[in-house]
């Protein structure tokens, strides 16, 4: 099967979907299964974290974005290709006008067995809003981002954000029955000694919590990289100091290495995208919320998704997935150093989505 679809996945030059039979998995030339998308559905945010945005950002016009109709019909064409769960992301993806449309539709297909997982990545402040009818729709589990409990390093870390607000909104995830996630990004001198209170919280929340190295995307404004860089492997040897880490066997398709926190039974990651390469386990591409197809977070080479949508024919769309996942790169190439202290991917996180 796996051989079949390798041969599929590389379509040759000027060979159409009609020559072959659409596949039923997409597997990369490096034999990776990619069964798993993020969809950023906005590149807007109520947010400005320091890391992700500059202050006053320029967002895309609405009429360069998919429709949510087009952004259904992208997830569809994937799911066809055997795509297992998809996570909608941002931006911030609940400030998207008529998500839960979307969030509904998908969550049908989860209900059907059609997706084993529809999840969102979150910022939060909706949440006290939308739980409820986000558990009604078909979805079990949100991860959501949070690099602090001090109120006044929040809004530092946010610029725009209000952490009672996001506070009210993980009690009400919890109470509406969401699995919460929380994700932290290390942040050296601002939330570095925070992290500790965070996993003690978490774990009386019942909550599991991922560790997220700083990723050099995008400009960042008056920003730099490398002051903001605290490698991971410091951040695991403080904890340690304070709670016993355990090395956990558990492995998420993602690129997570967890422990379990024996104080308080919960999972905790690490993501270090820098210092750790994952690059050999990755199931997954990125679709963006103008529709370009990214298949490595960390390499700037896209499809056109919504051109080969809206122009490309009855399987246009379905070539041109195909095609790409053909050319999903092996690796990524990021650093920060002094040298290269600025963007290596120029695109920012909001366009691609976390
Ligand atoms: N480096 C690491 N994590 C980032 N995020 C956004 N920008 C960056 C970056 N430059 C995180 C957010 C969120 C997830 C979607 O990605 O905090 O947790
Ligand atoms: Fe918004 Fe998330 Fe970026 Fe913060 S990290 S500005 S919450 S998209």
């Amino acid at each position: 099967m796996a051989k079949v679809d390798v041969a599929v996945a590389m379509l040759a030059i000027g060979e159409t979907m009609s020559d072959v039979a659409i596949p039923r998995s997409l597997v990369d030339p490096f034999g990776r299964t990619v069964d798993y998308i993020r969809v950023s559905v906005t590149d807007r945010c109520d947010f400005r974290c320091v890391y992700c945005m500059a202050e006053h950002m320029t967002f895309l016009p609405k009429a360069q974005l998919l429709s949510l109709e087009e952004l259904e019909q992208v997830c569809r064409n994937f799911m066809a290709l055997g795509t297992r769960k998809i996570r909608l992301t941002g931006g911030e993806p609940l400030v998207r006008r008529n998500i839960m449309h979307l969030i509904r539709n998908l969550g049908k297909e989860v209900k059907v067995g059609n997706l084993d997982e529809l999840t969102i990545t979150t910022n939060g402040s909706q949440l006290s809003k939308l739980s409820d009818e986000l558990v009604d729709a078909g979805v079990k589990r949100v991860n959501i981002s949070i690099d602090t409990l001090d109120h006044d390093k929040f809004r530092e870390i946010t610029r725009w954000g209000d952490l009672d607000n996001v506070l009210n909104g993980l009690a009400a995830a919890k109470r509406a029955g969401l699995a919460v996630k929380l994700n932290a990004v290390a942040l050296k001198g601002v939330n570095e000694a925070d992290l500790g209170e965070m996993v003690a919280w978490a774990g009386d929340q019942g909550f599991d919590m991922t560790i997220i190295e700083v990723m050099p995307m995008g400009d960042i404004g008056n920003e730099n990289r490398v002051d903001q860089y605290l490698p991971l492997s410091q951040v695991r040897a403080d904890l340690s100091k304070r709670f016993t880490l355990t090395d956990s066997t558990h492995q998420s398709p993602g690129p997570a290495r967890y422990v379990t926190v024996e104080e308080t039974g919960r999972r905790l990651g690490f993501i270090t995208p820098l210092t750790h390469n994952f690059c050999e386990s990755c199931n997954r591409v990125r679709v963006t919320c103008t529709g370009q197809l990214y298949m490595c977070l960390g390499q700037d080479d896209s499809a056109d998704l919504a051109t080969a949508l809206r122009s490309g024919g009855e399987n246009g769309l379905t070539e041109a997935i195909i095609e790409a996942i053909g050319r999903k790169p092996k690796g990524h190439d990021f650093i920060i150093s002094r040298r290269a202290p600025s963007a290596a991917v120029a695109r920012h996180m909001n366009v691609t989505g976390g």
